[in-house]
């Protein structure tokens, strides 16, 4: 009798186990190839070559790429380099990226830039917010560009119990902006063990020096957040949801449930045309391929165009999809007068007219 308890009981265990597994497959969307769609006039940008994770573009064309990111579990070209921040210009007709010099006081050793966003003050001071993950752990740093010299001022380090697992921001103030934790956990094994089991414990969080508190919870692993041009709206990806969710902001910050578009792909960074007001989003057409990386079978990359997000039928357009051998794990896709930047994770980053 005591065999045939521990046989059922490793059956059922086995069976949980293989249902868990089949259902990250999903999430990760482990079978999916992807369906190419070129674009003709594209160039790699010279210079960067482990990652361009995100993107900010100003109104006046200066777009500013993190790059080198250091990531629990995913694949890294120069692991030993500290993190770096660069910028272009796309008023040029053949810009450049130019790494930012970054003052001193601030450690450069352990810069591992995540997520960013620009917010411009009052008196046209240009502030870039930077997710950062010194020694694996989560802070958002926060410099003041300066124009003369390419330099980034370093301000403040803002840590906090609440911004434990933080993947991606977007500045609502000089001082305060809104996060998403991709994991409720920070250990590399309980966020192995979340994503596995499917648990829906990531968050957003509102962060001002008075006030910091969750505003939106219940997603498998939130990513990109932005915010819609009139600020009435914040729009955050759940990656392995394969959704947007548009969030409408209210007078104490808090957010309340629209609406959720489905895809079918990873959306990782979100950009918000400030023109159009159109959602732009480097995507993962298949999860797995990203998070075990493989020369012989590369993460491709992905770009989708969501027109009229609040309208009954949104339209989705694939602008750019390739398999890898070109551009490798696209996380973030920016515009600026028909102009297409497109970054990854930890890879180069594509320079494309539309
Ligand atoms: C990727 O796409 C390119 C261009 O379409 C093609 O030449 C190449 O064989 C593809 N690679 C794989 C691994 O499918």
């Amino acid at each position: 009798m005591g065999k045939l308890l521990a046989v059922a009981l490793v059956g059922i265990a086995a069976a949980l186990v293989g249902e868990r597994l089949l259902a990250l497959r999903r999430r990760l969307n482990a079978s999916r190839e992807v369906d190419p769609v070129e674009l003709p006039n594209c160039r790699l940008v010279k210079g960067i070559e482990r990652g361009s994770e995100d993107i900010d573009i100003l109104p006046n064309g200066l777009a500013f790429i993190s790059s080198g990111l250091k990531y629990p579990g995913m694949h890294n070209f120069a692991p030993d380099k500290p993190g770096e921040i660069f910028l272009m210009d796309l008023i040029e007709e053949n810009p450049r990226a130019v790494e930012l010099r970054i003052s001193r006081g601030f450690d450069l050793a352990s810069f591992s830039p995540h997520g960013i966003s620009t917010y411009i003050g009052e008196d046209d001071s240009v502030y870039l917010f930077v997710v950062n993950h010194p020694h694996q752990k989560s802070t958002v740093e926060v410099f003041k560009f300066s124009e003369d010299d390419n330099s980034l001022v370093h301000l403040k380090t803002v840590r906090h119990d609440l911004l434990s697992s933080v993947n991606d921001i977007v500045a609502v103030g000089p001082d305060s902006f809104y996060a998403t934790n991709d994991h409720y956990f920070s250990d590399f094994i309980l966020m192995f063990l979340e994503m596995f089991l499917g648990l829906t414990w990531s968050n957003v969080v509102y962060y001002s020096p008075k006030e910091v508190k969750e505003v939106a919870a219940g997603f498998y692993s939130a990513n990109g957040i932005n915010i819609s041009p009139d600020r009435k709206y914040i729009y955050v990806a759940d990656i392995l949801d394969h959704s947007v969710h548009v969030m409408e902001k209210h007078a104490n910050w808090n957010l309340t449930h629209v609406k959720r578009l489905q895809l079918d792909t990873l959306l990782d960074n979100l950009f918000v045309d400030p023109y159009t007001g159109d959602i732009w989003t480097g995507c993962h057409p298949n999860g797995m391929k990203l998070i075990y990386y493989s020369p012989e079978n590369l993460p491709a990359s992905e770009v989708l165009r969501i027109q009229n997000i609040l309208s009954e039928k949104p339209t989705v357009t694939r602008v750019y999809a390739e398999n890898g051998s070109v551009l490798q794990g696209s996380s973030v896709a920016a515009v600026y007068e028909g102009k297409l930047l497109i970054g990854t994770v930890f890879h180069r980053a594509l320079y494309c007219n539309l």
